[in-house]
């Protein structure tokens, strides 16, 4: 395992941090990211982010402007896709949940309901997201993580040195086309949509540019299957991988407070929602997306 010791030495006497679960992330204690944050600590939070996959901010309150001033400290930041879903004038900022304003649904209701790393559709995926728990039911609708350095690590060598040399394909269409068979409330997917989001292929195993870390790098939401092994062979194995990946060893349950800003590291960990009670309770969350480039992506291949 190859970890920078060093520097996650270093992160965590520049900031205060408790592990929240044995598999993965940490809580930053004592950290108002609303106000703005000397370059030392946002160093020591990418550092910490490089550790833990996970980041939690306790009791935050973020208007929109901080929200995205603090998330671009960390990157460029990506438009959301589906502009029905985006903060009304702040095309950054995804509206998640089933919160209406004017007797009108303003949030994705249905994102990220299987195991997924975002945008691992696109060539160049997302490297990061902030997910911001406005308004938190106060019993369900938990974000389950997965630490995919350590499902890497736990692989036996052989499989580790076979699966190196494979790709998945990732594909958008089918993802959304298993999306509407389990919500039939989401509209049909546009020529123009379809076009836009051509499958693309990612190694199965990818590092992280700043520790060299690797993970294992597939997820059940988008991957459809092994370019070098068609058909049953490559299903299982891509099932295996899947289900390796979220054994309970590896897996954080996150119960939002309101007020909780988490900020996962999308090639560290895959996530998925979990379900919570539509009829008694309102759910509102906001998300900006670090966007990935081809620098990055280059710098995280095994070569
Ligand atoms: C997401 O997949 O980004 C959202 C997860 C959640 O709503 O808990």
């Amino acid at each position: 395992m190859t970890v920078d010791l060093q520097a996650a030495v270093h992160a965590e006497s520049v900031v205060d941090v408790r592990r929240l679960s044995p598999a993965l992330g940490a809580e930053v204690i004592a950290l108002d990211i609303s106000r703005p944050v000397s370059d030392a600590v946002i160093e020591a939070l990418r550092a910490t982010l490089d550790q833990h996959g996970v980041l939690l901010f306790r009791g935050q309150r973020l208007n929109a402007e901080a929200h995205i001033t603090f998330s671009r400290r960390f990157g460029v930041l990506q438009e959301v896709a589906q502009k029905q879903y985006q903060l009304e004038g702040q095309p950054l900022i995804y509206v998640i949940g089933n919160v209406e304003e004017n007797g009108r649904p303003i949030g994705d209701p249905s994102v990220g309901r299987l195991w997924h790393s975002d945008q691992s559709f696109l060539p160049h995926p997302a490297i990061g997201s902030l997910l911001y728990g406005v308004q938190c039911p106060p019993e369900g609708a938990a974000t389950l993580f997965a630490n995919m350095y350590a499902a890497y690590d736990a692989l036996p060598p052989q499989m580790r040195a076979h699966i190196e040399r494979l790709h998945a394909v990732h594909s958008f269409s089918e993802y959304y086309e298993a999306l509407r068979e389990r919500d039939p409330t989401q509209p049909e997917l546009t020529d123009t949509r379809r076009a836009l989001y051509p499958d693309v292929i990612h190694p199965l195993v990818r590092r992280n540019p700043r520790t060299g870390r690797k993970a294992l790098y597939v997820n059940p939401g988008y991957a459809t299957g092994i370019r070098e092994m068609p058909g049953a062979t490559g299903a299982r194995l891509l099932r295996d991988l899947c289900d390796h990946a979220t054994r309970e060893e590896f897996v954080y349950a996150h119960a939002w407070r309101n007020g909780d800003v988490l900020f996962w590291d999308n090639l560290a960990v895959n996530h998925k929602g979990t379900p919570f009670d539509t009829g008694r309770f309102v759910r509102r969350m906001h998300r900006t997306t670090v966007a990935g480039n081809a620098a990055i992506y280059a710098a995280s291949l095994l070569g």
